[in-house]
């Protein structure tokens, strides 16, 4: 990697500004899943054993819009943070002004400041450089740790790096940044891609840049019935882009344009999916081949039994797998089989496997085998950008390596 990281950058004695992801679940005042949390410990723990004089943390959460909401606080998250760096974790009530510098300058060396919540300031999302110059005035030193947070072109992301350019990527950023960077650029073949979830909008990008690069792609979820349609196959009251028909008959002609047969094509739709009236648990439900007009006015929302050897079948040979997106609506149990049979495909494979987005993420854990991916992905939207071939913006503003 050629950005420049933490491992880079004289510490000893410095106040370091950290932007972190820790944008987790809270409910009822206590954090849920902390993964995110516990992906940046690394780095912390590398600042202070360098002998930062003060590591200053600063995240986002949730969607505030520019107003403080004790809802979106990031207070709890400072007590999840002290168990889990066993230290004492202090919460500045405000990312700027008189209150965090206080605690910045008043901190034990080695102390550990979190700031709150970013989003509380409209100036955050703007990108606003009198905001960064307050963030910034606050450290000496500046590391990017938040992968989830990299494609925001916001203030503690982008326009901070101008005001503290002493800077560089946290470890979990340069994590995320090797796993992803060498899937794309020199993947151990055969490459396979499984997408799923509900918008072929939100992925047509991803599919598009994949293409060239992968030996195989396997579709799931929901977006599946926007190729269908394009091509011509009975989707009942499916979820279907409409809009998206010309662009789902153009991948499809690129994917087969791309060299493959007919014997192993490319690009892999469901051949059966468990159809029903709606997304409801105790619905009836039947299985059916995609191309059977009994669908009727019914919806598909999972992948068949059919569908689930045949990718596991592919994904068998596998020597690298990205995975983002599940195969139906696994939320609900008779409609979860295909999304669970691909988790534990996938962490059957004896390659390098990454799983990106919350959904997927979820799914390997509800199938109990999350220990067995070689890499998931903090970032669900960064991830994605990342994989359409997109720079992102808190990536491509830090330094380089001299
Ligand atoms: C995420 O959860 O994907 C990141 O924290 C980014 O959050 P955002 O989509 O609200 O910018």
């Amino acid at each position: 990697m050629s950005t420049r990281t933490i491992r880079d950058l004289p510490l000893e004695g410095r106040r370091v500004f950290l932007r972190v992801d820790f944008n987790v679940p809270i409910k009822n005042g206590v954090v849920g899943d902390d993964t995110r949390m516990r992906e940046s410990l690394p780095t912390i723990r590398h600042a202070l054993d360098a002998g930062a004089r003060a590591v200053i943390l600063a995240s986002h959460l949730g969607r505030p819009k520019g107003t403080p909401n004790p809802e979106m606080s990031l207070r709890p998250v400072a007590a999840r943070l002290g168990e889990l760096l066993g230290a004492a974790v202090a919460f500045a009530p405000d990312c700027v002004g008189p209150e965090a510098e206080r605690l910045v300058r008043e901190a034990p060396r080695g102390g550990v400041v979190l700031l709150e919540n970013l989003r509380f300031h409209p100036e955050e999302e703007k990108n606003d450089p009198a905001f960064a110059q307050a963030l910034a005035s606050l450290a000496d030193v500046y590391v990017n740790d938040a992968f989830g947070a990299a494609h925001r072109a916001h203030a503690s992301v982008d326009a901070i790096v101008r005001a503290l350019p002493e800077a560089g990527a946290g470890l979990l950023m340069e994590k995320e940044l090797r796993y992803l960077g060498e899937a794309l650029a020199n993947p151990d073949r055969p490459f396979v891609a499984v997408l799923g979830g509900a918008k072929v909008s939100d992925k047509i990008e991803v599919i598009e840049n994949l293409v060239p690069r992968v030996d195989r792609l396997l579709i799931g979820g929901a977006m599946a019935y926007t190729f269908f349609k394009a091509i011509g196959k009975p989707v009942g009251r499916s979820l279907v882009e409409d809009d998206k028909l010309e662009a789902a008959r153009e991948i499809i002609a690129r994917a087969r344009a791309g060299g493959a047969t007919p014997a192993s094509p490319l690009l892999l739709l469901p051949v059966d999916h468990v159809v029903a009236e709606r997304p409801e648990a105790g619905v009836p439900t039947e299985t059916l081949e995609t191309d059977d007009p009994a669908i009727g006015d019914r919806m598909g929302l999972d992948i068949g039994p059919q569908t689930q050897a045949v990718y596991a079948d592919v994904l068998r040979d596998a020597q690298t797998v990205v995975w983002n997106g599940p195969m139906g609506v696994f939320e609900i149990d008779a409609f979860a089989a295909g999304t669970i049979a691909v988790a534990r495909a996938v962490a059957a494979v004896r390659g390098t496997t990454i799983v990106g987005g919350g959904d997927s993420i979820a799914a390997v854990r509800k199938a109990g085998v999350a220990d067995r991916i070689t890499h998931v992905s903090t970032g669900g939207g960064a991830s994605l950008e990342f994989l359409a071939g997109r720079t992102l913006a808190g990536v491509a503003v830090l330094p380089g390596r001299t």
